[in-house]
């Protein structure tokens, strides 16, 4: 993919945000769910796919290994898998672009076939550790190269029939713990994964539904044992994604933090595995409610009302940090403008992210004028108790989308302007971010020409 000219912005609210929106489909149920479909016997439709540029590098790299994946209309898909097994070589490299989800589920699901596919990507994603996934998925056959450090570009040779492995996963990942899934999908026998911390369970989740014998079972502390069985017939499915509680996080958050505020953010995913945030809000003294529970495609869904409230500090509990693992920027901005000292901790997991989301928020909110001190696991803000920061700084997004959109809200609560170097990686998740927040009340701010 072409990296797309850098795009610098800057937004303020004139008054406080008033409305009912709705954000794109959820990007982690996206693309598994694209995945599945690819890999089940027949077509599938999908109705809400985040149409963002991460999931289009996977539905990509599932039409190079022979899916056939057609998009019918905004969020509308049908998808003719191969089935499991059925996975063609591809042609030339998958490029994955910004995107660590498409490659470790894929290399997850290569490392079972009999084929080989090598992976490239942008800057932010070639920086990122595949290590990681490269471990398991190479104690069940698959013979992986990669450039130093476990990095890509990399080249995933499968295995098949490839080894059934049990695997403690040494992170809270939830992309760990799918790729070895995914692997077990094809592999004969019994693949299992460990976790002693619960991570987003969107693939178990899926799996079951698209009729793979899996189980979970909780050892009465938080460690989850999950047991695929492979050789998987997977039947296709009608699927709707819900909206992703990871985008609707910055118009919620923003509606916090602009005095007067009530909006309404429909239709979002709130799987406990992915809630955090808005538990972490509430007990910061926001005031969010949830309306109109309900259940959609498996997953727990409902309506978000927030209006402006005042914030007090934050301490995390390091042992939810996977609850709301890509939450943290925007939270670190809600921090900000709390009253009293926050203090965020467990945190490593962030530095391994789009960008080190540690470090890039400490410089940025020091730059606009936050109190941040950066620890080694996490970040301590001191809270201006609701009064707004000063901006008036460039702040780098470095290539990642949830560093631009915290940074923009941030604007939203500053005197000067807060400009973002780059808001086009935010096309990688949540496309319309822009117009969903102007929607809201929100305006870009004029910039004096560079
Ligand atoms: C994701 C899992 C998380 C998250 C990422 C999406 C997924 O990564 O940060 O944005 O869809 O499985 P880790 O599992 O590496 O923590």
């Amino acid at each position: 993919m072409q990296p797309a000219p850098p795009a610098p912005a800057a937004f303020h609210a004139p008054g406080p945000l008033r409305g009912t929106v709705r954000v794109p489909g959820d990007k982690s149920i996206s693309h598994r769910a694209l995945m599945l479909s690819a890999l089940a016997v027949g077509t599938s439709r999908i109705e809400g796919l985040l149409d963002g540029e991460d999931v289009l590098a996977t539905a990509a790299a599932m039409r190079a290994m022979g899916a056939e994946c057609v998009r019918e209309g905004d969020g509308r898909w049908m998808v003719h898998g191969v089935g499991v097994g059925g996975l063609l070589q591809p042609a030339a490299a998958l490029d994955m672009g910004n995107s660590g989800t498409s490659t470790r589920l894929l290399m997850g699901v290569v490392a079972s076939h009999p084929i080989t596919a090598t992976f490239t990507g942008d800057a932010s994603l070639s920086g990122r550790p595949m290590g990681r996934v490269i471990e398991p998925l190479a104690r069940m056959g698959a013979d992986i190269t990669a450039s130093p450090g476990g990095r890509l570009p990399l080249m995933v040779r499968g295995l098949c029939p490839a080894v059934p492995i049990e695997y403690r996963l040494p992170v809270a990942s939830a992309q760990v713990k799918s790729a070895v899934l995914l692997a077990g999908l094809n592999t004969p026998g019994l693949t299992r994964v460990i976790e002693p911390v619960a991570t987003r369970d969107h693939s178990e989740r899926m799996l079951r539904g698209f009729g793979a014998e899996l189980t979970v079972e909780e050892d009465g502390t938080a460690t989850r044992i999950i047991t695929i069985r492979g050789e998987a017939e997977l039947r296709p499915q009608e699927i709707a994604v819900p909206g992703d509680p990871s985008s609707a996080a910055f118009p919620a958050v923003a509606a916090c933090l602009v005095p007067g505020s009530d909006v309404l953010v429909e239709h979002v995913g709130l799987n406990p595995t992915r809630a955090g945030l808005f538990a972490a809000l509430q007990a910061m003294g926001a005031d969010l409610s949830f309306e109109n529970a309900r259940e959609i495609g498996g997953e727990p869904v409902a309506d978000i009302r927030v209006r402006g409230s005042a914030l007090s500090g934050f301490a995390n509990d390091p042992r939810d940090v996977a609850s709301m693992v890509d939450e943290y920027p925007i939270l670190f901005v809600a921090a900000a403008l709390a009253r009293g000292r926050s203090v965020f901790t467990g945190l490593e997991e962030l530095r391994v992210k789009e960008s080190d989301r540690i470090a890039v928020m400490a410089q940025g909110l020091a730059a606009i004028g936050a109190r941040v001190e950066e620890t080694a696991d996490g970040l301590i803000v001191e809270g201006t108790g609701g009064d707004r920061l000063a901006g008036g700084a460039t702040v780098a997004a470095r290539l990642d989308h949830r560093i631009a959109m915290s940074f923009a809200v941030a604007g939203l609560v500053s005197h000067a302007p807060v400009i973002i170097d780059d808001m086009a990686p935010v096309a990688t998740s949540f496309p319309g971010f822009e117009a969903l927040m102007t929607t809201l009340g929100a305006e870009r701010r004029q910039l004096a020409p560079a």
